[in-house]
């Protein structure tokens, strides 16, 4: 029987949107209060069910698009007015996935303002009204003062908003606003520290099953979110993943297993969505504290995937890439007998890709400088030496299968930067 993989991605996206706002205080919960506030929206709009939960996943991942730090927080003023690109790039980023592509078109155009109706068209395209929905719940979060409590904010709000109707914002959305803005519940809920709890309760999204061709989609939008941020990574999964995988056969995994390996690849730095890319394009040494910042991003990789509970193995493969046999690695301190093989595998297969690739600022290592210390790391009971071992043994065949899936990756960048301009 093939396998299937049981995922409710709500609850994913839901974490994935508590690392995206981690990397700034100052981002606070902003995507969950877009998706709790569309979803109110949408609710009071009467829309049918399954337009409101594509409405609630584009707004848990309406800024997936903005990069760098500095974009998020360009993102967070009510005048920014240059949001197209990040909405843009948000589109392409996620279309890819089937079961996520009503939400792509969502938030490609998030930013587009209603102008009396000109609105419902973006350069001859139309304009999804959960796009309208999301650009007014995307403002409505932005007027929130986050030092000032919340119910004495209201009428300021509102008057903010009412004078935008029609200019920025469609008049019957507005209308639905206003009458939502006289409970307290919906401005209290904005503000809980339980708003991802109550986003999860009043989302009606059924779980899907995924069998292996949807699982590679779903993971390589995951890697393109986390590795097309910057050129430094924009090939790094897909190198990790293709050795991984390599080297699952070497050592003798049967297929279902070294499949897994393959998707872990995919997803094994995803904690670095938490890291920002002005930390992870740094050329010179990183200070203490950035290099602490760094080392959790495999601790955010495992808690974001733990809730889904039949990607466990995949998640153990992919987020032990720090642990070391020794114990000396991070974030659990696990030594030998607790890492499994996949595990291992992986480990070894991050820093054989970190060693050889090239990087904008480097050249990728010489076989010989990789191999000494790959040996070395083996010798110190960091890596294990029978999988460095495989490498030596075969080391040319295992390269190319490295070089071959970062050459495809390049290419998909490249062609990705050209459609986004
Ligand atoms: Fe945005
Ligand atoms: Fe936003
Ligand atoms: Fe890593």
């Amino acid at each position: 029987m093939k396998k299937q993989y049981r995922l409710r991605i709500f609850d994913f996206l839901n974490c994935l949107s508590d690392i995206l706002d981690w990397i700034s205080p100052v981002l606070n919960d902003h995507h969950k209060q877009v998706a709790l506030m569309a979803m109110r929206l949408a609710e009071a709009l009467e829309l049918p069910v399954l337009e409101q939960n594509e409405i609630v996943c584009a707004g848990i991942l309406h800024d997936i698009g903005a990069i760098s730090l500095a974009e998020r927080m360009e993102t967070m003023r009510f005048e920014n007015t240059t949001g197209q690109s990040h909405a843009e790039l948000g589109y392409y980023l996620i279309n890819i996935f089937e079961p996520m592509k009503k939400a792509a078109d969502m938030i490609r155009f998030h930013h587009v303002p209603w102008e009396s109706g000109k609105g419902r068209f973006y350069k001859g395209w139309q304009v999804p009204l959960g796009s309208r929905i999301l650009f007014l719940a995307d403002h409505i979060a932005l007027l929130i003062k986050k030092n000032r409590e919340i119910l004495g904010q209201i009428e300021d709000i509102k008057a903010r908003i009412i004078h935008e109707s029609d200019v920025l914002f469609e008049p019957a959305l507005v209308d639905a606003f206003l009458n939502l803005a006289d409970r307290e519940y919906f401005w209290l809920d904005l503000v809980s520290p339980l708003i991802g709890k109550q986003l999860e309760q009043s989302v009606k999204l059924e779980a899907i099953f995924l069998n292996n061709q949807d699982l590679l989609a779903f993971s390589s939008l995951i890697r393109r979110m986390i590795d097309f941020r910057s050129p430094f990574t924009a090939t790094h999964s897909s190198g990790v993943s293709a050795t991984a995988q390599y080297l699952g056969k070497l050592a003798g995994l049967n297929e279902s297993e070294c499949f897994e390996l393959k998707v872990a690849g995919y997803l094994h730095d995803l904690g670095k969505l938490a890291i920002p890319t002005e930390i992870l394009e740094k050329p010179d040494k990183l200070t203490n504290e950035e290099f602490n910042l760094m080392r959790a991003h495999t601790f955010y990789t495992y808690r974001v995937l733990q809730p889904i509970e039949d990607l466990a193995q995949i998640n153990m493969y992919g987020s032990y890439h720090h642990e070391r046999l020794d114990g000396t690695g991070y974030p659990f301190r696990l030594s030998r007998k607790d890492l499994p093989l996949g595990s291992r595998l992986l480990a070894v297969a991050d820093v054989f890709t970190a060693l050889t690739e090239d990087r904008p600022y480097r050249k990728g290592m010489s076989n010989e400088q990789t191999i000494l210390i790959l040996d070395k790391m083996g010798e110190n009971n960091k890596l294990d030496p029978e999988i460095v071992n495989l490498i030596k043994i075969d080391h040319d065949s295992i390269n190319q299968a490295r070089i071959e899936a970062q050459n495809s990756s390049r290419d998909e960048y490249r062609k990705f930067l050209a459609e986004i301009g």
